[in-house]
C-alpha cells in the first residue's frame, strides 16, 4: 500500500468533509446498521459510489458513508466495512480510517460482531475491546515505508486508548447494558472458527473471535489516532454451545441489540 492508492478515494470527497476535522470516526461492523442518531447529516455517500471503497459484499452491511452533527459533535461515520476475506485487498479495508486521518480525525470507534469465547460471555453482551491478538501474522503496514502513517516500527502497547475504554465503561454501567472489558481475537475468515481453534484461542487469553477491526486498528494506532473498540457478542463462539454458527444469526442480534448500540454510541459521542 502507498499514500498514492488513497488519492482518487479523497478525491471523491467534497470540500465541506475536510473543512472540520471530525470530534470522532465510527466505523459499524456486521450487525450495527442504524446504530447512530443524527441530529444534522452534512454529508452522505454510498460506497458503490466511492472510488477504492465499493459495495460491500456482506449482508447486514448498510455501505454508506454519513457526515453528520450530534449536539455540538461532528462525526464521520462509515456504515458498514469491508474485510479482508472479501478478497479486496488491504486498501479497501484501511481506506475509511485513511479517509478519516486525512479528514483530521483523531479519536476513531470500531464496532464488531463477535462470538463470544469467555464463558461469562453471553449473546447480547457487549465487549469493550481493551487489546486484541492478530491471527493473521501479518498487516496492513507491511510493505514500503510510509512516514504519513507513522513510525517504521509502531508501538502497540496501548492500541485502544484506556480513556476511551473508562468512557465506554461508564456509559455501559450508566446505561445498564452488560459488558466486560476483554481481549478480541482476529481470524480472517470468511470460514468460522473450529472447536479446537477456539479452545487454543481461549488459552492464548481471548474473550471474543471476529473477522475484523484488528486491522483498522493497528493501522490508525500507526497513525496516531486514539481508537476505542466494540464488540456485540452475537452468539458463542464454535464449540462453546452446540449450535452451528450462521451469518443470519449475526444480523439478527444486531437488530435485537439496535436500542442498546444507539445508546451507547450516542452517550460516547455526547461525553467524548
Ligand atoms: N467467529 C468469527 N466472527 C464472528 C463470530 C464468530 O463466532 N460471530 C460474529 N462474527
Amino acid at each position: 500500500m502507498n499514500l498514492g492508492a488513497f488519492d482518487k478515494t479523497a478525491a471523491y470527497f467534497p470540500d465541506v468533509c475536510f473543512a472540520t476535522p471530525p470530534d470522532v470516526g465510527i466505523l459499524l461492523g456486521s450487525g450495527w446498521g442504524a446504530a447512530l442518531e443524527m441530529d444534522e447529516v452534512v454529508f452522505r455517500a454510498s460506497y458503490a459510489d466511492i472510488p477504492g471503497i465499493g459495495a460491500s459484499t456482506v449482508p447486514g452491511h448498510a455501505g454508506e458513508f454519513v457526515l453528520y452533527r450530534r449536539g455540538g459533535k461532528l462525526v464521520a461515520a462509515w456504515c458498514g466495512r469491508r474485510h479482508c476475506y472479501e478478497g479486496a485487498g488491504w486498501e479497501a479495508v484501511v481506506a475509511p480510517v485513511e479517509m478519516l486521518r486525512r479528514m483530521g480525525c483523531q479519536t476513531v470507534l470500531l464496532t464488531n460482531a463477535a462470538g463470544g469465547i469467555n464463558p461469562l460471555l453471553e449473546p447480547g453482551d457487549f465487549v469493550i475491546i481493551r487489546d486484541h491478538i492478530n491471527l493473521l501474522r501479518t498487516n496492513p503496514l507491511v510493505g514500503a515505508h510510509v512516514p504519513e502513517w507513522g513510525p517504521r516500527f509502531p508501538d502497540m502497547s496501548e492500541v485502544y486508548a484506556r480513556r476511551l475504554a473508562e468512557l465506554l465503561r461508564a456509559g455501559v454501567n450508566r446505561l445498564g447494558i452488560r459488558a466486560m472489558d476483554g481481549v478480541y481475537a482476529f481470524n480472517m475468515g470468511p470460514a468460522y472458527e473450529t472447536p479446537a481453534e477456539v479452545r487454543a484461542y481461549r488459552a492464548m487469553g481471548a474473550d471474543a473471535v471476529g473477522m475484523s477491526t484488528v486491522p483498522e486498528a493497528i493501522f490508525a494506532k500507526s497513525c496516531g489516532m486514539k481508537v476505542a473498540g466494540l464488540s456485540l457478542v452475537s452468539n458463542l463462539a464454535s464449540g462453546i454451545s452446540p449450535a452451528t454458527l450462521s451469518h443470519s444469526e449475526v444480523v439478527a442480534a444486531g437488530e435485537a441489540a439496535k436500542p442498546k448500540m444507539r445508546a451507547l454510541i450516542g452517550d460516547f459521542v455526547d461525553r467524548l
